[in-house]
């Protein structure tokens, strides 16, 4: 039996893998140049790193986790997402005692038991930004401002940012209230999913996709209309500095994010051309979790994105006709000491950055021409017993079509 790979998570073949190869640089650069700093953090953590950080009742913790015992039978879990191992990285290196403001990110792969559709896998990548110890509403939109960036930069057009605050502790539970109160008669008319919500975690039924919970939620109250002082004040601060950057934003009063983590400002990039799963990313403040996972009580922000999901945009948008780099030379070698002097030849040019192969399944000469015009290959020099002992051959360049004869000694030179 011929073994597949598991059910939610894909091979990247060469074929699309230079595609990544040029996404991931290009969201490096960009990230740079707003001064944050590479971290990389274990595939796993201790599970109760995560169950503390995203939040029991959240349906990650609930039922996406990939937890297993280890032999010393500790309890371990592949990470859903970033933030927690991250923060927790920060506290176990003291980072916020060596610079007051951190400011982090990281790629990597991410672990949920999700059901799988288009944008949703089990495995998938997510590259992240996080920014711990302000609590400065200017930072709320560099983080905003960065993640527009990262998308418009890579040629991503169809996408609208929705921006909400979600309140702190103080004004949370008074929304809470009103909110429970007002669904208090609608609840047996919800789906399932919902009713264990109402119980568990209600604001997540504003992220219900199915049409009964949708209309009951109507006019259901919203976070946003309950804002205490300060909430009020750093939301409409943030607002004010969108505008400055001229950046267009969505009010979203139904904007809820799916895991516990975080306080005030909290956004999403959306695209309808995604379908079901249409968040490119999403982030917001979590200005309680370092002090929840033990550290002194520090603001922070950051948002991560999945990068799968940012392919298929630009899948979808058809900003993705790459065309993988070419070789520079494939040198077409007969006989044994045309293969030794391509071998000395490859590894100079190699040398000087240039991308050469040559033929190691002993084909014709016809057949290594058409490898090398499978490949792309610029140039072709062809060599032979008689060329090594002229020291002379063939440089034929493939658009062209042009040959000449050139001396080996300076083919160096000439590719
Ligand atoms: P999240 O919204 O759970 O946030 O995930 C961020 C992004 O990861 C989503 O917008 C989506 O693009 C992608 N994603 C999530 N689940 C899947 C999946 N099953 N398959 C494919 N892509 C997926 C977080 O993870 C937070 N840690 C973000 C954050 C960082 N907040 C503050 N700092």
């Amino acid at each position: 039996m011929r073994h597949r790979a598991s059910y939610g998570t894909h091979d990247l073949l060469p074929e699309d893998s230079f595609k990544w190869q040029y996404l991931e640089e290009r969201v490096r650069k960009i990230i740079s140049f707003y001064n944050y700093k590479e971290i990389r953090t274990p595939i796993f953590e201790e599970t109760d790193l995560f169950s503390r950080s995203i939040g029991e009742d959240t349906d990650i913790v609930q039922k996406e986790m990939y937890t297993f015992l280890d032999q010393g039978k500790r309890s371990l879990t592949l990470r859903p997402e970033g933030t927690a191992g991250v923060v927790r990285a920060y506290l176990e290196h003291s980072l916020g005692e060596r610079f007051p403001l951190v400011k982090l990110f990281y790629f990597g792969l991410m672990f949920r038991q999700e059901r799988p559709q288009k944008g949703r896998l089990r495995e998938f990548n997510q590259f992240g930004v996080e920014a711990i110890g302000s609590l400065e509403p200017s930072l709320d939109a560099e983080m905003i401002e960065l993640a527009v960036k990262t998308c418009l930069d890579l040629g991503i057009t169809d996408f609208k940012l929705h921006v909400n605050s979600i309140g702190c502790p103080k004004c949370r539970p008074i929304h809470r209230d009103k909110f429970l109160g007002f669904m208090k008669d609608k609840v047996g008319e919800l789906c399932e999913d919902c009713k264990t919500r109402y119980l568990r975690n209600p604001l997540r039924m504003f992220d219900c996709k199915k049409e009964e919970c949708i209309d009951k939620l109507k006019d259901a109250p919203v976070m946003v209309d309950f804002l205490c002082e300060e909430c009020k004040k750093h939301y409409e601060l943030v607002k004010g500095f969108l505008n400055k950057l001229k950046i267009d934003y969505f009010e979203d009063k139904r904007l809820v994010r799916g895991l516990d983590y975080y306080t005030k400002t909290a956004f999403e990039l959306k695209s309808k051309l995604l379908g079901t799963q249409d968040t490119l990313c999403g982030g917001g403040r979590y200005d309680l979790l370092v002090e929840e996972l033990g550290g002194k009580s520090t603001p922070a922000i950051g948002f991560a994105a999945g990068i799968e999901r940012y392919i298929l945009a630009l899948k979808m948008e058809k900003k993705l006709n790459l065309e993988e780099k070419s070789l520079d030379l494939f040198i077409a070698a007969l006989g044994d000491e045309a293969k030794a002097f391509a071998m000395k030849l490859m590894k100079d040019l190699r040398a000087k950055n240039l991308i050469c192969e040559t033929d190691y399944l002993s084909r014709s000469l016809k057949a290594q021409m058409r490898e090398a015009d499978r490949q792309k290959a610029k140039k072709v020099l062809i060599v032979g017993k008689d060329e090594i002992k002229k020291g002379r051959a063939i440089l034929k360049d493939m658009e062209s079509g042009e040959q000449v004869e050139i001396e080996l000694e300076k083919i160096r030179d000439s590719v």
